[in-house]
């Protein structure tokens, strides 16, 4: 027998206990439908494996478990094609299709809640996408990632300034520098990687909060759903949230990455660098300024940043003083969530593209690395080698760099005899110290910038990738 029809303007999900409709501002103030529909596909798909999981312990018939299916996967068709009519009226995605459901199945529609809630149900539909989520964001960073080492490897031998407080310091390869951002983003990688073994838990089955009276059997939906267990305690199941917050902690420090890159892009294009060319198709001009071409990609993902840090504090925020089980302030969760997976994504995308048609200015950078006095630590290095104190050979060095200083010399470009003033030890064999080319490769260990380094440290990253690159596959990750 069906209940009596709830209250005419209160939902029909739970309007039996009401009296009085839902005030129109309320209804619209507490409705997600707006944005929650993002879960659509995963509500869909989390719905499925509960009605199979019921009907295999007997709570469904088959009959009805295949209506439920059937009617899902025709919600599922409607979605797709846009033809869906999502109502306020009904507040969340849940609620919107286990209505059609009910439209397009009658009573059998309304047995898909048994043993479940929305709250146990909205915590596995978030995991759902996010680890779909999470797939595609590898796989840009991988992208990203082999870019950058198919780049350096080519650049192994091009030299450059390196930098410490943004003044030379001594010359590097640009393979190597290449490579230093590979390696922030292989800490990245494995962040994401850590992160996604905590989104796929499975929250089904803890129903409000205490559980379920019905004899379900949670390894079942965990498997068909492809989670890696069923969650623990049904209390931390329907309320936790650290998965959202450890993908905005991981999205964050990758931001912080891809800002520092595209900072060093932006000097880099400047006319007072000159070290790089960044494709047309990666910047835009001025309305004003004919002459202008402006790095737009790089200054946009660095002011992206701000709004994933953002996002993080909001989340964390948000659970902070949240006693247990569920609370709808766990509803402000899904924007800041969805707004940090797009905007990672994006900025992934616009790196992975860009990054392979980096186009060095080779004979600039290596200009700017012969001004600056960028060998004098390899002229110390020298004199400590042939016997005098590191702190003499210091001084020595001092005092030649302001000789040049004066003269507008590198110390390359000082003949031996100007040298000696300030050391007799030294002779003849100092200037294949004091080229870049012998500065950097001088540099010839694991870590170092040597270009036979270089090229050594591209491959194992490249081996490293593909290790993880497989062992993924055997996750089950895409
Ligand atoms: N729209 C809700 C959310 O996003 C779904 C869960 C609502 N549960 C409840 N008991 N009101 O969190």
């Amino acid at each position: 027998m069906s209940p009596r029809s709830t209250t005419p303007g209160t939902n029909q999900s739970w309007g039996g206990r009401f009296s009085e409709p839902t005030d129109a501002f309320v209804e619209r103030f507490t409705a997600s439908v707006t944005f929650d529909q993002r879960l659509a596909l995963q509500d869909i798909q989390g719905s499925v494996a509960h009605a199979t999981m019921l009907a295999r312990v007997g709570v469904l018939t088959d009959e009805e478990r295949d209506a439920i299916v059937t009617g899902l996967g025709e919600i599922r068709a409607e979605i797709e094609r846009g033809e869906f009519q999502w109502s306020v009226k009904l507040e969340d995605v849940h609620m919107n299709i286990e209505a059609r459901l009910t439209d397009k199945i009658g009573i059998t529609g309304k047995k898909l809640h048994t043993g479940r809630s929305r709250n146990d149900q909205v915590a596995t539909d978030i995991r759902l996408f996010l680890r779909d989520e999470i797939d595609v964001v590898e796989a840009e960073l991988i992208r990203l990632r082999e870019g950058l080492i198919a780049l350096a490897d080519r650049e192994a031998d091009t030299i450059m300034p390196g930098f410490t407080h943004l003044q030379t310091a001594q010359p590097v390869t640009f393979g190597h520098h290449l490579l230093a951002w590979q390696e922030m983003l292989a800490r990245d990688h494995e962040r994401l990687l850590d992160c996604r073994k905590r989104v796929n838990v499975l929250p089904l089955g803890a129903a409000a909060l205490a559980g379920t009276t019905y004899p379900i059997d949670r390894h079942v939906t965990a498997e068909l759903l492809g989670f890696e267990r069923p969650a623990e305690n049904s209390l931390d199941a329907v309320s936790d949230r650290d998965f959202a917050i450890e993908f905005t902690a991981f999205a964050s420090i990758l931001l912080m990455h891809l800002s520092r890159m595209s900072e060093e892009l932006v000097l880099w294009t400047s006319a007072q660098f000159d070290f790089i060319d960044l494709p047309d198709r990666f910047c835009t001009g001025s309305s004003i300024m004919p002459q202008k071409k402006n790095p737009d990609v790089p200054e946009l993902v660095r002011g992206k940043t701000g709004r994933v840090y953002g996002h993080l504090i909001g989340l964390l925020t948000l659970m902070k003083s949240q006693p247990l089980a569920y609370n709808k302030d766990n509803q402000e969760d899904k924007e800041p969530l969805f707004d940090t997976l797009d905007t990672v994504r994006d900025c992934l995308k616009a790196f992975a593209d860009m990054a392979p048609a980096i186009t060095p200015r080779k004979a600039s950078m290596y200009e700017a690395a012969r001004r600056g006095f960028s060998t004098a630590t390899d002229l110390a290095d020298y004199l400590v080698r042939r016997g005098v104190a590191f702190r003499d050979a210091h001084e020595i060095v001092g005092q030649s760099v302001a000789f040049g200083l004066r003269e507008g010399r590198d110390l390359s470009e000082m003949t031996l005899e100007e040298l000696r003033q300030f050391s007799d030890t030294i002779d003849e064999d100092v200037f294949e110290v004091l080229t870049l080319e012998g500065s950097v490769a001088a540099r010839n260990h694991i870590g170092g910038t040597a270009p036979d380094q270089v090229r050594a440290a591209a491959q194992r990253a490249r081996d490293a990738l593909a290790a993880l690159a497989s062992h993924g596959r055997q996750d089950g990750r895409a």
